[in-house]
């Protein structure tokens, strides 16, 4: 009778830790997906160094329908992938609970997939693909969302 009583204790114990532990799990998820985010933004340019011209960006043209990715580590695992809209803007949104912001800026860089070719033909002489570091330019609030946000350092063109 002992037995089965501290059988059924342990057995409730368990079951309550089998619910509560998913719970508390997808409330913080919830949590975080309503109070804060990581944005990295930027506009890509359809220049020989995809970076704003001299005559600054009004006068630029964009590079837009381009597939973006965020890459990270030594092996360069794809994190995310975006394409630019017809601004030549890219956002890539990331759950601040899964990134720390330190180890994104130090691992983690865009490469840009399409080549220059496809916004200007003439730009197809230019091999390699577009690719910039990161870097943290600061928290902004909107509503209850607070935003880090990241820009890219400036794009370079590198042999992939
Ligand atoms: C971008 O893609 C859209 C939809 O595929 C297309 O209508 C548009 O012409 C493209 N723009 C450029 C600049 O390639
Ligand atoms: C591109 O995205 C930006 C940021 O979301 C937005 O302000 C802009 O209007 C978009 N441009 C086009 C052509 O959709
Ligand atoms: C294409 O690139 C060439 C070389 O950089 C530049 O002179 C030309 O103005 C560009 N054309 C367009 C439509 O942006």
């Amino acid at each position: 009778m002992a037995f089965k009583a501290t059988l059924f204790v342990f057995l409730s114990v368990a079951a309550v830790a089998i619910v509560l532990v998913p719970m508390a799990e997808a409330q913080l998820g919830l949590i975080s997906g309503l109070l804060g985010l990581i944005r990295i933004q930027g506009t890509l340019f359809c220049t020989p160094n995809g970076n704003v011209g001299t005559g600054g960006a009004t006068a630029t043209p964009v590079f837009s329908n381009a597939t973006v990715q965020l890459l990270c580590g030594t092996a360069g695992n794809v994190i995310s992938t975006v394409t630019t809209n017809g601004s030549g803007i890219f956002s890539i949104l990331l759950d601040p609970l899964q990134f720390l912001l330190n180890s994104l800026l130090s691992d983690c860089k865009l490469l840009v997939r399409t080549p220059l070719s496809a916004c200007n033909s003439s730009l197809s002489g230019l091999t390699g693909l577009l690719s910039s570091p990161l870097q943290f330019i600061g928290n902004t609030i909107a509503g209850l969302l607070s935003i880090v946000n990241i820009i890219p350092v400036g794009f370079n063109l590198i042999n992939n």
